[in-house]
């Protein structure tokens, strides 16, 4: 996909790898509407794109909220038209064995990425499909392929939005809208800070890979871009991973469950 000229909606975009793909989507010549629910930091990152020569407009919005997530997609609507590229990038989730998770908890750990995206795209397909072009890409987690122990509702959430890629692919096929997966290693962001805890449960297995920087992670969201690719997995040793896990799922299922960290 071209992206000089292109509207580009990117969720999440008030730091971390959200803000760093917005950035470059602008670098690039798109026009970025960045969403997220700090409006401070959202005009931070705006006000970066703008002082580089780069067009950026921010919406606030709770996008686990199913409100407020309609609210933002009325307004880009109305005061942008429709997106060519959608980036479902919110997320949030801390690690936990389902019996510890607070009740009301695991709704929002489905709201986001999950919910979000979903009615995201509801809200966005109409005018994309009527204009047979645009793109959906989600950023998504290697616990959408194999879980690890410890992180239930965080990796079930993953999971969901790695299916609904897949059946939007199967929906869009013809039409003209690519659907876009990538799932990137561990990347130096807010994450672990936002969601305490989380990182001691960071499987072995994940300690092998180098670190990614936001700034590196939005590289590769942006090739996937510019390549249509379908699925885009990084770093290389995480694709070299995913790729033997295609071959012998039983044998690095077992690896990745092996895990340390005990239940409560
Ligand atoms: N960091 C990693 O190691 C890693 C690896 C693979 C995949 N990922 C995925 O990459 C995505 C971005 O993660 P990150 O590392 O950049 O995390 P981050 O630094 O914590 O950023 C998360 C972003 O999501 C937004 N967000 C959280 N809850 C929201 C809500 N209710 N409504 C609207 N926006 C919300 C946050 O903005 P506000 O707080 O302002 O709302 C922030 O902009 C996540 O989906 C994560 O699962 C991360």
């Amino acid at each position: 996909m071209k992206i000089n000229g292109k509207l580009a909606v990117v969720t999440g975009a008030s730091r971390g790898i959200g803000a760093a793909t917005a950035i470059l989507l602008a670098e690039k010549g798109a026009q970025v509407i960045l969403v997220a629910r700090s409006e401070g930091d959202l005009l931070h990152v705006a006000t970066r794109i703008r002082q580089a020569g780069g067009i950026a407009y921010i919406v606030a919005s709770d996008l686990a909220d199913a409100a407020s997530t309609r609210s933002a997609a009325q307004a880009i609507l109305q005061n942008h038209g429709v997106p060519d590229l959608l980036v479902n990038n919110a997320g949030a989730g801390r690690w936990l064995f389902a019996e510890e998770t607070p009740e009301g908890e695991e709704d929002v750990m489905i709201a986001l990425p999950y919910l979000a995206a979903f009615r995201l795209c509801r809200a966005f397909l109409p005018g994309m499909l009527s204009r047979r072009s645009g793109m959906i890409l989600n950023v998504n987690s290697p616990a959408s392929l194999i879980p690890w122990s410890g992180a239930t509702g965080y990796a079930a959430s993953r999971w969901a939005l790695r299916g609904f890629a897949e059946a939007l692919r199967a929906d869009l096929h013809g039409t003209g809208i690519r659907v876009c997966e990538v799932i990137l290693g561990e990347t130096s962001s807010n994450y672990f800070k936002a969601n305490p805890g989380s990182y001691l449960r960071l499987p072995k297995l994940a300690k092998f890979f180098p670190l990614l920087t936001p700034e590196e992670a939005a590289w590769y969201i942006v090739k996937a871009v510019r390549q249509n690719r379908s699925t885009y997995t990084a770093p290389f040793l995480l694709a070299v991973n995913r790729f033997f896990l295609g071959l012998m799922p039983g044998l690095f299922k077992t690896i990745s469950w092996k895990s340390d960290f005990p239940h409560p």
